[in-house]
């Protein structure tokens, strides 16, 4: 298997040429845009690599499925699901034009910008500092990785631009969507974008998801079965967002992208696989991670359909 992943990553290397590295998070811009690595976890716990596997990278929206999960736990669909909603979209990841236009004014689902503001709203926590480290700790536990932080450069570069998921977000309070207050909301968010992991620790939250929700190395349950059913649910419908049903063609497997090149997923009772590759295509999926993911998929026979 470390064979296939270093041919994947050899034929798919090409492909870090094309796209550009998000710059509009002005400290992303500093990543290294010949980076590919790949790795698999399976449900048995075996890890296997491939290429930059060890390249640490922000996890951005991939924290978005992590949020999910937490506020899952803590509030219950009916409430989560009173403030999100469960629909694909075919606008950009941080669009706006929904909140307005759409009758019930409930961002479309919790993988776009805005529906991950609403969603880690209802994450329990007397202030940021507290829902942020109840995520921090989360994380660490599905990951297996007490070392997970936050890389402080990316967050303050995030909060000192932020201004668009500001103004979803000062929105969504004027709407009612979000209750408490705005830029204690946005501090969770951006602190849980500047998650700092490896492909490593992102294949092993895949692996939980695809075991429903037990982690395989130590067989303990992290998340209720029909919670791990939710999230991979909206992750082949939402989870590469404007891309998402094109996803589902080429590679078939419940994912989630992140504008740090990062790409979770989840096969179903099989394995969790990470990868990396920083250039983006205009959707804000990484361009090589996408193209090293349909080898795969082609490979090891993953689709679900
Ligand atoms: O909120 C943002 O814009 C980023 N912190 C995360 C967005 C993201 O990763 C979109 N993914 N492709």
């Amino acid at each position: 298997m470390n064979r296939l992943l270093e041919a994947v990553v050899e034929n798919n290397r090409q492909w870090t040429k094309e796209g550009k590295i998000a710059t509009y998070i002005p400290e992303l811009g500093k990543a290294d845009p010949n980076t590919l690595g790949i790795c698999i976890t399976t449900l048995h716990g075996e890890e296997y690599f491939g290429g930059d596997y060890e390249t640490k990278f922000t996890i951005q929206s991939i924290s978005k499925v992590i949020t999910l999960m937490l506020a899952l736990l803590d509030n219950g669909r009916d409430r989560v699901f009173s403030k999100v909603g469960v629909e694909p979209t075919a606008d950009a990841f941080n669009s706006i034009i929904t909140l307005e236009t759409k009758n019930t004014q409930k961002p479309l689902n919790p993988m776009i910008n805005a529906g991950a503001i609403a969603t880690v709203s209802l994450i329990e926590g007397k202030n940021s500092e507290e829902a942020f480290n109840r995520i921090l700790n989360f994380t660490r536990k599905i990951t297996g990785n007490p070392d997970i932080n936050i890389n402080k450069d990316v967050y303050n570069s995030e909060k000192a631009t932020g201004h668009r998921n500001r103004a979803l977000a000062y929105f969504m309070k004027s709407t009612g969507v979000i209750e408490n207050d705005v830029e204690e909301v946005l501090d969770v968010y951006f602190r849980q974008c500047s998650m700092e992991a490896t492909c490593k620790d992102i294949a092993r939250i895949g692996a939980m998801l695809a075991n429903d929700g037990v982690l395989p190395w130590s067989g303990e349950r992290i998340i209720p079965r029909h919670v791990a059913r939710i999230v991979k649910t909206i992750m082949v419908t939402c989870g590469l967002y404007d891309a998402s049903g094109q996803f589902a063609v080429e590679i078939g497997v419940p994912a989630k992208s992140g504008v740090g090149g990062g790409i979770l997923a989840a096969v179903p009772g099989r394995m969790g696989i990470g990868v990396l590759s920083p250039a983006l295509d205009a959707r804000g999926n990484s361009i090589a991670g996408l193209k090293a993911l349909e080898e795969l998929s082609k490979e090891l026979d993953l689709s679900i359909f």
